[in-house]
């Protein structure tokens, strides 16, 4: 074969090609060639695709009423008042008030979770709430007080009022820590308003001594007499120590616990 000879051959394969081309008249809308379909197009009904087989023509089934998920416990409550008073008196806390890591994991749990809207100690001061939100009770009020465990979980699982329900964000033992570390905040509150109210009764007779360890300081109106008897009349200078120094002194002691 001559190179004329080649070179028109190929001349003719262009032109047969460029023609096929042509004639496919490619339609983007329908796939390509498939070489293996069954990889692509698979025997099962797609999760969204009708189905002749069940009732409602679905592929996806709704769970049957009653089915409870794998490792789930139910609960046996309506979102009702009535029912959360019930499972007041049915539900306890699992968790123990003097297991250390249950109380740290409920902190850690209310401060992310709780504390948004009930504030860190629990007063109702939140963020949220003081931009804003209603701002929920105090947990050191009554109410809260006297409200059973299993009535809070009740509250933190169904919502209550213009409380959410937290059952998706907060699993059923972090909520029940988040009640544990909520009654922690309780009886720290209460132990400190026991403290306040103790605490003018205690400052009344240290209040000479303390003042005596320092006498040059207090007492600016009768200055010309103290400074003359640091060290030896200590015990007779009592008179001008009560005015200035009594408030340091009281709440010295009432703060420290
Ligand atoms: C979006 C803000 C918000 C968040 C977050 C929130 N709460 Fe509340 N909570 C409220 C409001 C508001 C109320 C008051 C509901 C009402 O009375 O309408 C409330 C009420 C409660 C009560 C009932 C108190 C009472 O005295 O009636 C409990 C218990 C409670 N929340 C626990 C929790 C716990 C535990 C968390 C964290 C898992 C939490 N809350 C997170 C807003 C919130």
């Amino acid at each position: 074969m001559t190179r004329t000879q080649l070179n028109w051959m190929l001349l003719i394969v262009l032109v047969a090609l460029a023609c096929l081309t042509l004639a496919m008249e490619r339609d983007s809308s329908k796939p390509n060639f498939e070489i293996m379909p069954d990889m692509a197009h698979s025997v099962p009904y797609d999760s969204f695709a009708p189905n002749p087989n069940f009732y409602d023509g679905k592929t996806l089934q709704p769970p049957i009423p009653g089915t409870i998920a794998r490792g789930e416990q139910p609960l046996y409550y309506n979102a009702t008042p009535e029912d959360a008073i019930r499972a007041g008196e049915e539900l306890h806390n699992p968790c123990s008030a003097t297991d250390e890591a249950a109380l740290a994991r409920g902190a850690k749990v209310f401060a992310v979770y709780c504390a948004p809207c009930h504030g860190g100690a629990g007063r109702g001061d939140g963020l949220v709430a003081q931009r804003g939100f209603p701002p929920p009770p105090s947990f050191h009020a009554d109410r809260a007080l006297t409200m059973k465990d299993g009535q809070m979980f009740h509250v933190v699982t169904y919502g209550f009022g213009n409380m959410p329900s937290y059952a998706v964000q907060v699993s059923r033992e972090d909520r029940w820590k988040a009640i544990l570390h909520i009654r922690d905040l309780q009886r720290k509150e209460a132990a400190a308003a026991q403290n306040q109210a103790a605490a003018p009764a205690v400052p009344a007779e240290p209040v000479a001594p303390a003042a005596s360890a320092e006498p040059a300081a207090p007492p600016v109106p009768s200055a010309p007499a103290v400074p003359a008897a640091p060290a030896t009349g200590t015990i007779e200078i009592p008179a001008p120590v009560q005015p200035a120094p009594v408030e340091p002194n009281v709440t010295a002691p009432g703060v420290s616990q």
